[in-house]
C-alpha cells in the first residue's frame, strides 16, 4: 500500500477546511469513514438473509451489488456514472462485478479525487475508472452519454425536497431507457413532532445537508422529467443491522482516536460522531425519516 494512501489514521489535517460548510466536513470528517469501512464504502450496509449480521463490510458490498442489480445494465461495456462518489468504494466494486463497464464518479471534494485514484490503483481498477472533481448539478458531460447513473448516499447533499437541479442533470446524462438508482435517507410519509424537528435540523446540520429529500416529492419530480418504471422500496429493516454497528464503531473510534490521533477533535469531526446518533430520534417507526432506495429509467420517449 503506498505510504500515501488513506489508512485507518489519514492524513487529513493536511486538507484545509473550506469555505463552506461542506468543504470543512468533508476536509476535516471525511476521512474519519476509514472507521466505518477499510474499503471506504461511506454508506450504510444492505443486509439479506444468511449474512453475518457482524460482518459490516460485506453488508456495505452488498449494497453496492444491490445499486448494481437495479442499474438493471444490459451490455457488457456500459458506461455508468456514480453522481457523488466519495472515494469510488462502489466504483471498484462495480469494477469487480462488471470488468468492461466504463466507470465514471464525480464529487466536490478535491483530496477525495486524489484517494480514490490512489485506491483505485492499489486494486489495478485504475483503467476502468475515472474520477473528477466537480458538481454533480453541473457535470459538463455531453448529453446522453451514460448508459446509468446512481447516487449512494449522496443525492441528500443537493439543493431542496425534490433533489430537482440533480435529476435534471441525471435526465440530461442518461440515453432514452438509461437508468437511475438513488439510496438515500428520505422524509418519508408523516411529520417531524415536537422535539423531533429540532433533532433533524441538528442532524441535518451536523453533516452539512441542507434538508433531506422528501420521498414524495422526490418520485413526483422523478416523473414530470420523464422517468418512467418509478420503483420505489423502503429499506428500513435492510439497513438496521449495519445502523446498529454505529455505537459500537463511535466508541472505537472515539477511544482510538483519543489515544492514538495526533488529528485535533474539531467540530465538523464531532457532528459526524453526533449525527448517526441523533438518526433514530427521526427515524422509522418513531418518526418519518427512512431508507430509501428508488430506481427509474429515463423514458425512451420524453
Ligand atoms: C456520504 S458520501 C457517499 C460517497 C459514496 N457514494 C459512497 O457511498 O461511498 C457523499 C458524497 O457526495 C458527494 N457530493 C455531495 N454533493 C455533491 C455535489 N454537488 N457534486 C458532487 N458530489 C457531491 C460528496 O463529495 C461525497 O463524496
Amino acid at each position: 500500500m503506498p505510504a500515501t494512501l488513506v489508512t485507518a489514521a489519514p492524513a487529513a489535517a493536511d486538507h484545509a477546511a473550506g469555505d463552506n460548510d461542506f468543504q470543512r466536513y468533508y476536509a476535516e470528517a471525511g476521512p474519519d469513514y476509514a472507521a466505518w469501512s477499510p474499503r471506504f464504502n461511506m454508506h450504510f450496509g444492505y443486509y439479506r438473509r444468511g449474512m453475518n449480521p457482524f460482518a459490516r463490510e460485506a453488508m456495505l458490498e452488498e449494497m453496492n451489488r444491490q445499486v448494481l442489480l437495479r442499474l438493471n445494465v444490459e451490455t457488457q461495456s456500459p458506461r455508468i456514472l456514480d453522481m457523488g462518489c466519495g472515494l469510488g468504494a462502489t466504483l471498484r466494486s462495480i469494477a469487480t462485478n462488471l470488468p468492461g463497464a466504463r466507470l465514471h464518479g464525480i464529487t466536490l471534494v478535491p483530496w477525495q479525487v486524489e484517494q480514490g485514484r490512489l485506491l483505485n490503483a492499489r486494486d489495478n481498477a485504475a483503467g476502468n475508472i475515472e474520477l473528477a472533481l466537480g458538481d454533480y448539478q453541473n457535470t459538463g458531460y455531453p448529453s446522453a452519454s451514460f448508459d446509468a447513473v446512481y447516487a449512494i448516499e449522496s443525492s441528500c447533499y443537493a439543493a431542496g425536497a425534490k433533489k430537482s437541479a440533480l435529476l435534471q442533470e441525471a435526465r440530461r446524462l442518461l440515453r432514452p431507457g438509461g437508468r437511475i438508482v438513488v439510496a438515500d435517507g428520505f422524509l418519508g410519509p408523516g411529520k417531524l413532532r415536537g422535539p423531533q424537528a429540532g433533532i433533524f435540523r441538528r442532524l441535518c446540520d451536523c453533516w452539512a445537508i441542507e434538508t433531506f429529500g422528501q420521498i414524495g416529492d422526490f418520485t413526483t419530480e422523478l416523473a414530470r422529467l420523464g422517468f418512467d418504471n418509478i420503483h420505489v422500496q423502503r429499506l428500513q429493516l435492510r439497513v438496521t443491522p449495519s445502523v446498529l454497528h454505529v455505537p459500537w464503531v463511535t466508541l472505537r473510534f472515539l477511544l482510538t482516536s483519543a489515544i492514538r490521533s495526533t488529528r485535533k477533535m474539531t467540530r465538523a469531526r464531532w457532528n459526524n460522531v453526533i449525527a448517526p446518533l441523533l438518526m433514530p430520534f427521526v427515524s422509522f417507526p418513531v418518526g418519518p425519516v427512512a431508507y430509501y432506495l428508488v430506481s427509474a429509467a429515463r423514458s425512451r420517449d420524453a
